[in-house]
């Protein structure tokens, strides 16, 4: 019998694939399980509101695909997902300006599903996938448990900067680097919130295409504006050089699991092959409820209200930001789920999450978000999941945290008491994030 060499917590820990080595378990997931406790405002997560959503509307669908549609809707189903569903995406992707076809759409277990097919069939050890720096912290470990670099491009307040992009591809070409992706989330970018003008839509994918860099355009916020539409997809513009991903995570329910991915011909059909290898089908009990929901509810409305629903908590957040921390600098998005806000000079905010959960308020550091441990210097702000009241009773706190944390910093540094940064004269100050 072969010898197992373990440790003492896992009597396995030498059997383990390479790749899972890019699996941990991020560190500040202990604090989390505290600060999902009722007295913690937790500004950390990124969850939907989901009670938005009247439950008849779902209950009514989901009966019906059982009563109407069982023998599909309890059956295994295509590895491409069921041609009703892959139409109505059409539909729903016709409002971000995108025209495809059924056939070229893959439903998936939610776009994270896509995240990992897509990494599957890109992505050997050592090649390098670039993305916003900072990017979805998720997506960061996909391509790394696929032993995939991430080299982040910076970004400012209106997303990927076009001539750091053309610096980072041609440092990884001088270093002789492979770059299968470039990663990006135009729209309400999680985490900073921020939104990719046209022109830059245009230009970066002018970089890839001469680059020959396919670009993975992930999208689950675009439909969740709050005021004006943000502009289209990026692969409205350019079919063979882009895979996009949708979601019904945040437009209907998350826990339905069901996303998608549009891709050119020949990449579709290896995403169906390596779909089926994983999942057989994706459930066709969800994507059945999808389509009867989609086919009888107001979807579009229901979106409306969403958007009424994020809407009055992004300006709960900003609104207490100005308040509480109005010295500091933060982005303003216009739609999604997130703030992200620049602390003081010196200040960690990894360092500084346990002091603050203590306050009972808890947010993701902006190490997170970074796969080089950048970002210290930052955190971001959810405004999708507490009632607006509970925002307002969250930034007092962190705005008490902070305070706090200058003062200590004050006393080692010997420079005397620290206070918060005045005001700058016009306001919230756009990021400057390198
Ligand atoms: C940018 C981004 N991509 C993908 C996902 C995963 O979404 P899904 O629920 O469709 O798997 C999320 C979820 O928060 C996200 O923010």
């Amino acid at each position: 019998m072969t010898e197992v060499r373990g440790n003492n917590l896992d009597p396995w820990y030498s059997h383990y694939a390479q790749r899972t080595a890019g699996l941990s378990a991020s560190e500040v997931r202990a604090l989390f399980a505290v600060a999902s406790r009722p007295e913690v405002v937790s500004l950390a997560g990124g969850m939907p509101y989901v009670s938005a959503l009247p439950e008849e509307l779902v209950a009514g669908a989901a009966e019906r695909a059982v009563r109407k549609h069982g023998p599909v809707a309890l059956q295994y189903g295509s590895g491409q997902g069921t041609p009703r569903l892959r139409e109505q995406i059409l539909e729903v992707m016709a409002l971000e300006g995108i025209r495809a076809s059924a056939d070229d759409v893959v439903v998936t277990t939610g776009s994270q599903h896509a995240l990992e097919l897509m990494s599957k069939l890109f992505l050997d050890p050592g090649d390098v996938v670039i993305a916003e720096g900072p990017s979805y912290v998720t997506a960061l470990t996909v391509f790394r448990s696929f032993q995939a670099e991430v080299a982040h491009t910076a970004m400012d307040e209106h997303g990927m900067v076009p001539q750091a992009l053309r610096d980072t591809i041609a440092r990884l070409r001088e270093e002789g680097r492979s770059i299968k992706l470039l990663y990006t989330i135009p729209s309400f970018q999680n985490p900073m919130g921020v939104t990719m003008p046209w022109e830059r839509r245009m230009e970066v994918l002018e970089i890839a295409r001469e680059n020959g860099i396919l670009v993975l355009e992930d999208n689950p916020y675009g439909l969740l504006y709050f005021d004006q539409a943000p502009p289209q997809a990026m692969r409205s513009i350019e079919e063979a050089g882009v895979v996009y991903l949708g979601t019904f995570s945040k437009t209907l329910a998350p826990g339905l699991r069901v996303g998608w991915a549009v891709a050119p011909h020949a990449i579709r059909e290896k995403l169906v092959l390596a779909n089926e290898a994983a999942v057989l089908s994706p459930s066709s009990f969800a994507q059945t409820l999808i389509s009867e929901y989609l086919s009888t509810a107001d979807w579009r409305g229901q979106i409306d209200t969403f958007r009424g629903v994020y809407r009055e908590r992004r300006d709960a957040m900003l609104g207490a930001l100005a308040e509480h921390l109005p010295g500091l600098s933060w982005t303003v998005p216009a739609g999604g789920f997130y703030v992200w806000l620049r602390l003081p000079a010196g200040l960690d905010a990894k360092a500084m999450l346990p002091r603050a959960v203590k306050e009972l308020v808890a947010y993701t550091p902006g190490t997170a978000f970074y796969a080089d441990g950048g970002g210290r210097d930052a955190m971001r702000l959810s405004f999708c999941y507490p009632e607006p009241d509970f925002i307002r009773e969250g930034i007092r706190r962190l705005a008490n945290v902070v305070s706090g944390e200058l003062t200590l910093l004050g006393e080692f540094t010997k420079t005397g008491p620290l206070t918060l940064p005045a005001p700058a004269p016009d306001g919230v100050l756009p990021p400057s994030i390198g």
